[in-house]
């Protein structure tokens, strides 16, 4: 096992740092010599998505938070109205499903049971069944009609990382894709995204390579009970992964909000000491970011705010700031997610946890 983690102390922390190279493999090997998005050979014609007017996403855990942000590709870029469930809930639920519905099953694994349940509902009700996965040959690669592998390599740690930002990758390049046959997206703007999600292993390796920070945050949060993330748009999705992520491996009680409804509920818990996790990368939210960040601070929070490298204003309202490289608003959560996972793995070693096998939860779920 020792060789296997190649001089990292834990699996988790190995397979964040081998995000840059699997978001590389999940990327180009997609991109033709034109620069062209290819799905593997996946046929979603013109006629075929005109047929189409529903995508259903359905998946579980952190593959569940990467169909949050799939839903947002799709809806911005190739403007089909997407749904997205977690798969316990959609299989009982007898959802709108027919032969106009694709339906996006995500999954490491590829053996979680209820989205693999969840993708014969779908089947059955007549929906056309597209995956992403990790594990090739897995149950639902083999039981979709189509296959959009993301090539993450071995996933060992409980808690995902690298399977999670790959996942990202998949989605945007199923959404641009979609976007591009559909006629929906200009040329130029088809060519900025993929040139920018060119960017991306060397972006995340940036904040890598800057991970000392963090780890000094680390050391002094380790100890507080109740943790909250908070954002708005696309950050919320973000949010809620950077939690599950906390939680997982910490213990810690952590949960996600939408930033505009702290005063619906949440403002109530806030205290003094609290650690406040408040993600403002995009630019159309970001001084709302800052008066919700006021708001907390004033009741006692302690604030790390994630911001785009060249925001400063938060300096003046939050604690500490995490930085991530200058990007496009839209493809943030590929790069956001990086200091909350390192955030988290550093708390959880702080604490002493058994992060790469963390009390109670399994790998891969296929029981009910
Ligand atoms: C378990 C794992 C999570 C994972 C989820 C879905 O809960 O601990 O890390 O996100 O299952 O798994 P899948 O293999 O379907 O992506």
């Amino acid at each position: 096992e020792a060789a296997e983690k190649e001089g990292y102390e834990h699996f988790m922390i190995k397979e964040i740092h081998e995000q840059p190279k699997g978001v590389s493999e999940t990327l180009l090997r997609r991109l033709d010599k034109e620069e062209k998005v290819t799905l593997d050979g996946i046929k979603l014609t013109k006629e075929d998505l005109d047929n189409i007017n529903k995508v259903y996403i359905v998946a579980c855990g952190t593959a569940y938070h990467a169909g949050l942000v799939g839903r947002y590709a799709i809806e911005k870029f190739a403007k089909i109205p997407v749904e997205v469930d977690v798969a316990s809930e959609f299989r009982y639920r007898d959802p709108f499903v027919d032969d106009k519905t694709l339906f996006i099953a995500i999954s490491q694994s590829g053996e979680t049971l209820d989205t693999l349940a969840a993708l014969r509902e779908a089947k059955r009700k007549g929906a056309r069944v597209l995956s992403v996965v990790n594990v090739v040959g897995s149950s639902v690669a083999r039981e979709s009609d189509d296959v959009f592998y993301t090539w993450a390599g071995p996933e060992i740690a409980v808690a995902s990382t690298k399977a999670y930002t790959t996942q990202l990758v998949a989605m945007y390049l199923v959404a641009l894709h979609m976007a591009s046959v559909k006629g929906t997206i200009t040329e130029e703007q088809y060519k900025e995204k993929v040139n920018e999600l060119k960017t991306m292993p060397d972006k995340i390796q940036k904040i890598l390579d800057n991970q000392t920070k963090i780890q000094h945050l680390a050391d002094g949060q380790f100890n507080n009970e109740k943790v909250f993330f908070m954002g708005r748009g696309l950050d919320v999705h973000v949010a809620h992964e950077g939690s599950l992520k906390l939680k997982e491996i910490s213990y810690i009680n952590s949960f996600a909000i939408a930033a505009g409804e702290l005063k619906h509920g949440t403002i109530a818990l806030i205290e003094d000491g609290t650690l406040v996790v408040a993600l403002a990368t995009q630019d159309h939210l970001y001084d709302k970011m800052l008066s919700n960040i006021q708001e907390v601070r004033a009741r006692g929070a302690f604030v790390v705010g994630v911001a785009k490298e060249g925001n400063k204003e938060i300096e003046k309202t939050a604690d500490v700031v995490l930085y991530i490289p200058d990007t496009l608003d839209q493809l943030t959560p590929i790069l956001s997610v990086i200091p909350l996972q390192l955030l988290s793995y550093y708390i959880a070693v702080a604490r002493g946890c058994d992060v790469d096998k963390p009390k109670n939860l399994a790998k891969s779920v296929t029981v009910e």
